[in-house]
């Protein structure tokens, strides 16, 4: 038999056995402001006694146009790419109380995307190459746009392609069907017709795009702008011209990562996009220079992770805002954001956000300059 062991103290008396106390979680965990744990009390009303609810509160006019009859109910979207087709979220968020959703970028035909690694975290923000894995309009229509049909929130397609051929078709497909209710045009796309050129980067290509995909459908049409130019208002300009209802500003910044082993450059495809907040900056002031250019709606994406972003974006003229890296940290964000932007309106005494678009835009306008275009310290 084991001799029973002891505890021996220091001070040589054997030691008491104390009880063990376990620390039970507490079911509902305290209140955390500003990081700051607040004590919840109870309320000192007799629980037989219901008490009064709080009155409602005053309603805010978050509503939007952005043409054409796409009149949403707030300016809250989530950006192509980074929230599926909406139905991955529905048992996470409450997709109806978002603004908008602009879907994953569709093409004509199936794609596979590029080879992997497809994403990688950098400072501020993340790098991806996905390639516009899709799996092709139809198969988009089938699966998804009955649902969308039954939704309150309207959905825009992200359309994107290789030729002026490509995006027409797929406007075309997209036309008339249930559930669509309007069209992103991805143009950051190599037009291989023009020897791989980007469409986004020439104002004519540009322009030539957005006016063959007019012609072809009556759907809203929005056409994203890219942060990869030297002056992004030519393009902006040819694209308004054209007949587009809405720009959306901006896509990704062209960047690459290394590998590890210093080796090779790590994602497979060589470059990636950089999103997230390290963009902000950059983002801010293209929708700034647009905003001052064209006369139709412009809806800014890029690094929103707090209602500060927004708030900041509507103060350089957008009119709506479209949050995407941030969901995937943070799936609540977007419908937090519109229940934040209400508040905010209350607090400053608005019943509509609208007086919040522009407060930062020259007082007076002035012909377009080359300001801000190039490095002055
Ligand atoms: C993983 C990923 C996939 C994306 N896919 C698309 C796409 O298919 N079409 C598109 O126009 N933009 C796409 N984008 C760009 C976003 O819609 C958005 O313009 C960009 O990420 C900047 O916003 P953010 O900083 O809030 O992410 C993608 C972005 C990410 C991160």
């Amino acid at each position: 038999m084991k001799a029973r062991r002891r505890v021996v103290t220091a001070s040589g008396t054997p030691a008491k056995r104390r009880p063990t106390v376990r620390r039970i979680k507490p079911a509902i965990a305290p209140i955390v402001r500003d990081g700051v744990a607040a004590t919840v009390r109870r309320p000192a009303v007799p629980s037989t006694v219901t008490p009064t609810p709080a009155p409602p509160a005053t309603p805010v006019d978050l509503a939007v146009d952005l043409g054409r009859g796409l009149v949403l109910r707030n300016p809250v979207l989530v950006a192509s790419g980074t929230f599926g087709y909406g139905i991955e979220y529905g048992d996470v968020v409450d997709v109806q109380r978002l603004g908008a959703i602009c879907c994953k970028g569709t093409t004509l035909r199936p794609r596979i995307g590029n080879p992997t690694p497809r994403v990688t975290e950098t400072p501020g923000g993340m790098l991806n190459s996905i390639g516009l894995q899709n799996p092709g309009v139809d198969a988009v229509v089938e699966k998804y746009a009955s649902t969308w049909a039954g939704w309150q929130v309207p959905v825009i397609v992200n359309v994107a392609g290789e030729s002026i051929g490509d995006y027409v078709e797929v406007a075309r497909r997209l036309e008339g069907v249930p559930g669509v209710a309007g069209i992103e045009l991805n143009i950051s796309c190599p037009n291989v017709g023009a020897g791989g050129i980007q469409f986004a980067i020439d104002a004519s290509a540009a322009g030539a795009v957005t006016a063959a995909v007019r012609r072809a459908t009556d759907l809203p049409l929005l056409v994203k702008l890219s942060p990869n130019v030297a002056d992004v208002r030519p393009i902006a300009r040819a694209i308004a011209d054209a007949g587009a209802d809405a720009l959306t500003a901006v896509n990704t910044l062209s960047g690459i990562a290394v590998a590890a082993s210093r080796e090779r450059p790590l994602l497979g495809n060589v470059y990636g996009g950089l999103s997230g907040p390290a963009i902000k900056p950059v983002a801010l002031r293209i929708v700034y220079e647009v905003s001052q250019v064209v006369d139709i709606p412009v809806v800014a994406i890029g690094g929103i992770a707090e209602l500060g972003d927004v708030l900041d974006y509507l103060a350089v003229g957008a009119v709506a805002a479209q949050v995407g890296t941030a969901i995937f940290a943070d799936p609540g964000l977007p419908v937090r954001l519109v229940g934040e932007l209400a508040d905010e309106c209350r607090r400053r005494g608005l019943d509509s956000y609208r007086p919040l678009i522009g407060s930062a835009l020259p007082k007076r306008a002035a012909p377009p300059s080359a300001r801000g275009v190039e490095y002055r310290p």
